[in-house]
């Protein structure tokens, strides 16, 4: 079939097998021209499909050789329908990690749940032994509670008082006014329970328990903090509270983790253009101007080139440089003073009129098609193309 994109707000309802398959390989080619990283061998990646997630894969498997299984949540395609993203990028991976010799197995289904876990831990038992690192990359705005059946769901909601600020729609550069009510009810424990770290406690409970994790085992969840632009909806709005939870989780199992000499991390990525981060308001237009001024710099990164320098430059660096926080920082370049002064000065001239000038639109617009399989270089979109893909690995 032709696929075309088809969007509808902030999701693209289709997706293109050949584009995701690109992606993938510009990524391993990105992974393989950087060299050897002298990484884990044997990898679980939880989110594995898309954003910081298959970019950590795409870096175990083809910076470390690592033997990886992946888990992630997605749909797969029907005649004339096609698949997520997440499948298509997994079906390439696979082939790409088959093709140079390397294992590579996935479990799609709903990570959070007691039958997707011990599916997960036969497979380790059965195939790998033990693991030595769990790569935590989760992004859902839903989560049914295992013990008990609740559903939580995650909202970007402010704290405490209304926020107001401008924000932009990407598919028409019209930059406007965004009002969110603040936080009621139970919006932050359920935003917690859906984000924060009780779920990547339990994968690592299990696998412990089951004897699954080697010596010096360690583990890495991703989280964001950005800049006092952006920090009433998400850093201390309810997202961040979830943030707050998962990386005070990373203590507790790093505490669970000792008689292995083992380590849980979190990570603080940098802003880009995912799935998750176009959802939320406000976020969009605060990238299109920091891509503008990290371009400018030379010092803009994709989710393949902040894992890339996660791992060799911090991970597998000798000794792992934390903040005061005991956090890794790869947001360390968005995070740079002249860069966020430039940013915040931007900020007050964008008007719809100035944005296409001052902003980095059309990057983001790429970036966002991107996510899809769509605006691909070397990509025929003329041509038929089989929607019918399957993941080779696939359990
Ligand atoms: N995008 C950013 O700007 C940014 C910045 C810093 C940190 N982070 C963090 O990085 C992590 C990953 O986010 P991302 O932006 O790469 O998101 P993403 O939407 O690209 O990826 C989410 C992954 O989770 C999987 N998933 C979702 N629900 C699932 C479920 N129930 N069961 C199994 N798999 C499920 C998806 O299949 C996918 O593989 C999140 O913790 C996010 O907060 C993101």
């Amino acid at each position: 079939m032709i696929i075309e994109p088809r969007t509808r707000g902030f999701i693209c309802l289709t997706s293109h097998p050949k584009g995701c398959e690109q992606n993938v390989i510009d990524q391993i080619e990105y992974i393989k021209s950087k060299g050897a990283i002298d990484g884990a061998k044997k990898v679980l990646v939880i989110g594995a499909s898309t954003g910081f997630g298959l970019a950590s894969r795409i870096t175990s498997a083809f910076g470390s050789g690592a033997a990886t299984i992946g888990v992630f949540f997605e749909k797969p395609p029907s005649e004339g329908r096609p698949a997520s993203p997440g499948w298509y990028n997994s079906a390439a991976f696979e082939k790409e990690a088959h093709k140079a010799g390397l294992y590579a197995k996935s479990i799609n289904g709903d990570a959070f749940s007691n039958e997707i876990k011990k599916q997960t831990l036969d497979l380790i038992k059965a195939d790998l032994g033990q693991i030595d690192m769990v790569i935590y990359s989760l992004a859902s705005p839903v989560r049914t509670h295992p013990d008990t059946g609740v559903k939580y769901k995650s909202v970007l909601k402010p704290i405490g008082a209304k926020f107001q600020n401008k924000t932009v729609d990407f598919h028409t550069g019209a930059v406007s006014e965004v009002s969110i009510e603040p936080a009621q009810g139970d919006d932050i424990e359920n935003t917690v329970a859906v984000m924060g770290g009780e779920d990547w406690k339990m994968w690592i409970d299990d696998l412990k328990s089951e004897g699954l994790l080697s010596e010096g085992f360690t583990t890495i969840a991703y989280s964001y903090i950005g800049p006092s632009l952006t920090e009433a909806v998400y850093r201390k709005g309810t997202i961040g509270r979830a943030k707050d939870h998962l990386e005070a989780t990373a203590f507790t199992i790093s505490d669970s983790l000792k008689p292995l000499n083992g380590k849980a991390y979190v990570s603080v990525n940098k802003a880009l253009v995912t799935q998750a981060s176009s959802a939320i308001p406000v976020i969009p237009l605060y990238i299109s101007l920091l891509y503008k001024v990290m371009k400018e710099e030379g010092i803009h990164e994709g989710c393949i080139e902040q894992i890339q320098r996660l791992f060799q430059d911090r991970l597998y660096a000798g000794t792992t440089p934390t903040d005061d926080k005991g956090r890794i920082r790869i947001d360390d370049w968005e995070m740079r003073a002249d860069v966020q002064a430039r940013v915040a000065e931007l900020w007050k001239e964008a008007t719809t009129e100035t944005l296409p000038k001052i902003g980095d639109l059309k990057g983001y617009e790429k970036d966002f098609f991107n996510l899809f399989g769509f605006m691909v270089d070397g990509v025929d979109y003329d041509a038929d193309v089989n929607e019918m893909v399957e993941i080779p690995g696939l359990q």
